[in-house]
């Protein structure tokens, strides 16, 4: 497997693979590989002929109180792992390759930015756009694959890839979990043990909300009012509970389209997120 640094050499790579009549498959990271991950490169490489994976910590992304140097870090045992999963290139830049000096141009997005992690992460989605738009310039991926775990993220670069006409297959991959439920994170790693306990009430008040739906219930204050009853804990301070549509992200009184219960809490220092599907 090669390990790819610099932007242009990324960009000629991807080229001689295309003029050789491969497609390119494309999983973007910040590190620190889990088994989430993992999943992630095996679905592209069910896409493509060549998988790339990127790992960037984005300072950009992380708010001032946020924890960009705190965020785990492990290069040797994610190139382990990109290596053990067949992918063919680990593409590794360093921040002065991605954010040369005198940078200045940003990509933004509206409304679907605005809400749900948007509203106490003000620019971060930007931030994402921003760097996986100059990650798919460099990489030229025919498809790239994003987890569901990071539900508005997913949605932010699909909606992204449409406005902007990019020649690029978004590919959702499902939340690996746990045995107990809990969604693999990289920031799992901040967790105590009695914080991870108390974590499984995310993936509790998902299942309990998708049980209700399929019992018959379809109003939304009422399936948030259940979630919001199994994350009452005296540890768990829950920053939103929210079903939206499955694409626009926008709430609803009813569930009457495909929607997604949304999850967003802090437990400790640390905050999680997760989500699951409303819909028959
Ligand atoms: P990161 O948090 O490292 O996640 C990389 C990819 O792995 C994302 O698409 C995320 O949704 C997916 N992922 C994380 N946990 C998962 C799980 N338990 N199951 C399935 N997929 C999971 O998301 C980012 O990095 C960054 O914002 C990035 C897109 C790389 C831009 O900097």
């Amino acid at each position: 497997m090669d390990v790819i640094r610099a932007a242009q050499e990324m960009q000629k790579q991807s080229e001689t693979w295309r003029t050789e009549g491969k497609t390119v498959g494309f999983v973007p990271t910040m590190g620190f590989l889990h088994e989430g991950h993992l999943s992630l490169i095996r679905l592209a490489k069910t896409f493509a002929d060549r998988v790339v994976v990127s790992l960037f910590v984005n300072p950009t992304q992380f708010g001032p109180a946020e924890d960009f140097n705190a965020y785990p870090r492990d290069e040797e045992g994610d190139l382990k792992k990109i290596s053990e999963e067949k992918a063919d290139a680990a593409f590794v830049p360093p921040a002065s390759e991605m954010y040369p000096e005198g940078f200045q141009t940003v990509v933004q997005l509206k409304e679907i930015t605005r809400g749900l992690c948007g509203a106490s992460r003000p620019g971060h989605f930007d931030a994402v756009a921003t760097v996986v738009l100059k990650l798919f310039h460099l990489v030229q991926p025919h498809v790239a694959v994003f987890g569901e775990k990071d539900y508005q993220q997913l949605a932010v670069i699909r909606r992204m890839v449409k406005d902007l006409n990019l020649p690029i297959k978004i590919v959702g991959g499902a939340t690996v979990r746990s045995p107990e439920g809990l969604a693999l994170s990289s920031r799992n790693a901040y967790l105590k043990d009695e914080e991870a306990r108390r974590a499984l009430k995310l993936s509790q008040a998902i299942r309990t909300v998708q049980g209700l739906f399929h019992g018959g219930e379809t109003k939304s204050v009422r399936l948030k009012a259940e979630a919001g009853k199994i994350l009452s804990d005296p540890m768990i301070v829950v920053e939103y509970v929210e079903i939206v549509d499955a694409e626009t992200l926008k709430t609803s009184e009813n569930v009457d389209r495909p929607a997604r219960l949304l999850i967003a809490v802090k437990i400790g220092k640390t905050r999680l997120i997760d989500n699951g599907p409303v819909q028959t």
